[in-house]
């Protein structure tokens, strides 16, 4: 696999080809994961649940997430890697910069910040400093107790409105990418034609620019249950290496997620 930049990914939106993401956390992983085709890897805040074993990913702080992103890091040189900022990370723009320059300095090539509007500040300024950023916009699980549990957001047209115009703020800030997380399919589709900015779903239906899943529900082995989103690749393929071939193919070819895994 060639080395993955921002450019590269801009290039397959505006080309029409499907970007592959998957979390990992560690060398090995994100070592397999390059080698068989996928394009961007996320150490995502869910290793508080998928790793720690967490009811939700409050719990994560900056130093867990640089602690993964340099073991990620080791894995590939080439792989573009995004790092999450955890909970409470990024309350103000000076506080997100820290935080996002320990990530950098981890081997992170991109931050992914949770929420709307009220990050355009943060994002104006970590582009200033040179760091690239990822918004997320839709259930956003750092704010799952204000959501009051893991649901599907904009359902209702205002909120999906609301959720349109957030997207356009976060790409006129200056934000690079974007991951849509359990939204009606319809909606998605709206919001990556709305954008420049590649738009990454989860959740999110097939009408996006690419799609990321946590390792684990890849490989069928998330602690509780498996969301209707994802899919056991590793069930039908028999091995992590055609497990991870397959999710690529099929996100390219469109024939992941099917109607099945998305919400309406
Ligand atoms: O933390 C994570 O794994 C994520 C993805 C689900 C997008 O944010
Ligand atoms: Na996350």
């Amino acid at each position: 696999m060639a080395k993955v930049s921002v450019s590269t990914l801009a290039k397959k939106k505006q080309q029409g080809e499907k970007i592959t993401a998957l979390t990992a956390y560690d060398a090995s992983f994100a070592k397999l994961f390059h080698e068989n085709g996928v394009d961007v890897v996320l150490v995502g805040d869910s290793l508080g649940m998928v790793l720690q074993g967490g009811e939700d990913t409050l719990a994560v702080t900056t130093a867990d997430i640089a602690y993964h992103t340099r073991s990620v890091r080791a894995g590939s040189k080439e792989l573009f890697v995004i790092a999450d900022m955890p909970f409470m990370s990024y309350s103000n723009p000076a506080q997100a910069c820290e935080n996002a320059a320990t990530l950098m300095r981890n081997g992170a090539n991109m931050v992914k910040l949770e929420g709307g509007t009220w990050l355009t500040e943060s994002i104006q300024l970590l582009n200033q400093q040179g760091i690239p950023v990822c918004g997320h916009l839709g259930l956003t699980p750092q704010s799952v107790h204000v959501f009051g549990g893991f649901k599907i957001q904009g359902r209702e047209e205002q909120q999906a409105q609301q959720m349109i115009a957030d997207a356009q703020a976060l790409e006129a800030a200056g934000a690079q990418m974007l991951v849509i997380e359990c939204v009606p399919s319809s909606l998605a589709k709206r919001i990556s034609e709305a954008v420049h900015i590649p738009v990454i779903g989860i959740g999110a239906g097939k009408e996006v620019d690419g799609q990321i899943l946590v390792m684990h529900d890849l490989v069928g082995i998330s602690a509780g249950y498996i969301p209707k989103f994802s899919k056991n690749f590793l069930a039908e393929t028999g091995n992590m290496q055609d497990a991870v071939k397959k999710f690529c193919d099929d996100v390219k070819s469109g024939a992941f997620p099917g109607s099945e895994h998305e919400f309406n």
